[in-house]
């Protein structure tokens, strides 16, 4: 199977703030972006990888893949205004013949092998998409204006992480409708009515949202 990979790397991270985008921001003394290219390039499983830049940052992008001698980073374009629209962008060079397609954040330096095998293996049986899962740890709740209104069955919920895996034609065929309101690929792939599986995620797949996510990913990179 061919597999392509791709980063998504194109947003502002104003949560974590600072004074470029998060793809950009230090982590462990290099760009936080580096730790997924190095990883994906490195990967058994990934044929080719096209990242989704933040506007600007294209050349710093194409710079950076070079001097981590990432052969496999076989495009750069330039994102879009939401993550789905980096998606769409990306997607746009990812060739014909690719049989397998991964989405991954950038945000979410620590993507191992072993998460990427995991997520590839229900596609040979027959499943449109798979996410990485982790299990909700806190109560959740429904909250209109201020006041609980419902405390919600956690039993059958889970929190989705990244690298998500598809089968190409079917995440192309998502993206080609309407892109509002799909915080991840797989709720896109969900609208068509395709069949997506879950496996376990990985605790250290945590999105660099905030300084200090950004402080516990480091502490793990040991
Ligand atoms: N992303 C993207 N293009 C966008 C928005 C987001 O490629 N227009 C990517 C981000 O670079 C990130 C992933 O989608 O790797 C998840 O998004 P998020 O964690 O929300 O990152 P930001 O949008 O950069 O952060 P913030 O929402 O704090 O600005
Ligand atoms: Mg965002």
């Amino acid at each position: 199977m061919s597999t392509w990979a791709v980063v998504v790397a194109a947003g502002a991270g104003e949560r974590l703030g600072g004074d470029r985008p998060k793809a950009f921001a230090a982590l462990a003394g290099r760009p936080l972006l580096a730790e997924s290219i190095e990883r994906l390039d490195a990967s058994d499983w990934i044929e080719a990888i096209v990242v989704a830049a933040p506007t600007g940052w294209e050349e710093p992008t194409i710079l950076l893949a070079e001097e981590l001698a990432a052969g496999k980073v076989a495009a750069v374009v330039t994102g879009g205004a939401t993550r789905a629209e980096s998606v769409r962008a990306a997607l746009a060079e990812v060739p014909r013949e690719a049989l397998v397609a991964i989405v991954h954040d950038a945000a979410r330096p620590l993507v191992t092998e072993d998460v990427i095998g995991r997520v590839l293996a229900p596609l040979a049986e027959g499943f449109d998409g798979v996410v990485p899962c982790v299990a909700l740890s806190d109560t959740v709740k429904r909250v209109e204006r201020g006041v609980v209104v419902e405390t919600v069955d956690r039993s059958d919920l889970v929190a989705v992480q990244t690298p998500q895996a598809f089968v190409c034609d079917v995440l192309r065929r998502a993206y080609g409708g309407d892109l509002a309101g799909a915080t991840d690929c797989a709720a896109l792939v969900e609208r068509l009515g395709g069949r997506v599986a879950v496996v376990p995620g990985d605790p250290r797949l945590v999105k660099v949202t905030s300084a200090t996510d950004l402080a516990l990913v480091e502490s793990w990179l040991g």
